[in-house]
């Protein structure tokens, strides 16, 4: 987390759109203002609809912006003189709409084209009905904002506005806060370093259809990756499956199995100076893959090998980098232990164990974990991945430059 005072003198946009999350805009606003931001919101006409302007307008003690052409309320604040004053324009929430305007450069209100005319860092936090949000055609949009240099602030699961279950909820604002400051603090610490993440589950195929994985989300790996990044590394992010957007300026590497994984890894390797392997890899697979759909009648689907371990392999090709594990545990009473001697057996500078149940660690946005490395453990509180990924990486500086 960074200190409180952290935005004093940055000038924040902050577009409001039309979705049912707007009120929580109010918060970061709130947020942001608490930390020494300038604040001046942007509201499309749908948002006003939601929340009224003069909510904001209070909160952020300035003028609201919602039409192109109500008589200017200070001197200079057209649109392209608001563009070229603000340190970073975030968009929350982000409907499907504002992306999908966004992502093809259409202007036709005040917060569209003040995006357009705006060039400096950009975040983004959609927030829409699961289904909206996993339509193949917001998530061309989505990535095509994330490939043209927009931090994503990916939506959490959880209860939405229809009453069902889904991805598309809005993370809590402090988290939209915390990212804001992020981009606006990114820092050198890992300047001239490249590092090498893994994330995400292996898919082992017994057949064309049908294989042996687990419900990892990549949202761990994901958010390392990013919180690398942010200090200036060069990153190689080699992924199973996810439906995660990958982070803006990292290389990613799309692979499957976990023998794939160590083939990109090892390709990696030589050029690595740090691996942080979140990947949950599958550690065994069918012995032999079927060319064709296996029959139910057909009897047995044939015997399970072990995958190779991919961190073992890479340090037997070379130690010398730092490394960073995970242990996931199940056993409540001997989680530590384990963990800590999964640490020293498989040569790792520090582990984080990760206590996994139904409810935590695998395939959700909150975690909670104790970090251990030779000198100490410390348990982190539970809280979403994206800060807890940030938390990691401290230590992780903290140790490369000892
Ligand atoms: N790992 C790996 N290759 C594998 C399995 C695991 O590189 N085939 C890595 C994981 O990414 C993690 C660490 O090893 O960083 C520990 O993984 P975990 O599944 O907790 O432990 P295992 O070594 O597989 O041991 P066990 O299943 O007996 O707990």
């Amino acid at each position: 987390m960074h200190n409180p005072d952290d935005l004093r003198d940055k000038t924040i946009l902050l577009g409001v759109t039309g979705g049912i999350a707007a009120y929580k805009a109010v918060e970061v606003v709130s947020g942001l203002r608490k930390r020494g931001a300038e604040v001046i919101v942007l509201m499309t006409q749908a948002a006003t609809e939601l929340v009224a302007p003069l909510t904001f307008q209070t909160i952020a003690d300035n003028p609201v912006y919602t039409d192109m052409f109500a008589e200017p309320k200070r001197w200079n604040v057209e649109h392209i003189a608001l563009a070229e004053r603000a340190d970073l324009f975030a968009v929350v929430p982000a409907t499907a709409n504002i992306i999908a305007k966004a992502a093809c450069g259409i202007a036709d209100d005040y917060l569209s084209t003040t995006w357009l005319a705006f060039s400096g860092p950009r975040v983004v936090a959609p927030a829409m009905n699961a289904e909206m949000w996993s339509n193949p055609v917001t998530q061309r949009n989505v990535r095509e904002l994330a490939r043209l240099g927009c931090e994503i602030v990916e939506p959490d699961e959880g209860r939405l506005a229809s009453g069902a279950v889904g991805r598309g909820r809005l993370p809590e604002p402090a988290i939209i806060t915390e990212e804001i400051s992020s981009v606006l603090h990114a820092d050198s610490s890992l300047c001239g370093h490249t590092v090498l993440v893994t994330a995400g589950p292996t898919r082992e195929y017994f057949d064309p259809v049908r294989y042996l994985s687990n419900p990892s989300s990549g949202k761990m790996g994901y958010a390392l990756a990013r919180a690398v990044r942010e200090r200036g590394a060069e990153v190689h992010l080699v992924s199973g499956p996810t439906h995660l957007i990958p982070p803006r300026g990292v290389n990613l590497h799309s692979i499957t199995s976990a023998e794939e994984m160590l083939d990109r890894c090892a390709q990696l390797w030589p050029r690595v100076d740090a691996l942080l392997m979140s990947a949950a890899v599958s550690d065994y697979r069918p012995a032999r893959r079927s060319e064709q759909k296996l029959k139910k009648d057909a009897g047995d689907p044939g015997e399970l090998v072990p995958t190779p371990d991919i961190l073992s392999n890479l340090q037997s090709n070379g130690g010398g980098r730092f490394v960073l594990g995970f242990a996931a545990e199940t056993d409540e009473d001997s989680a530590l232990q384990q963990a800590k001697d999964k640490m020293l057996r498989k040569g790792m500078d520090m582990i984080v164990l990760n206590r996994v149940g139904e409810c935590r660690g695998f395939g959700v946005d909150y975690n909670e974990v104790v970090l251990i490395d030779e000198e100490r453990e410390e348990s982190l509180p539970a809280m979403h991945k994206l800060p807890l990924a940030r938390s990691i990486v401290d230590r992780v500086v903290q140790v490369i430059s000892d």
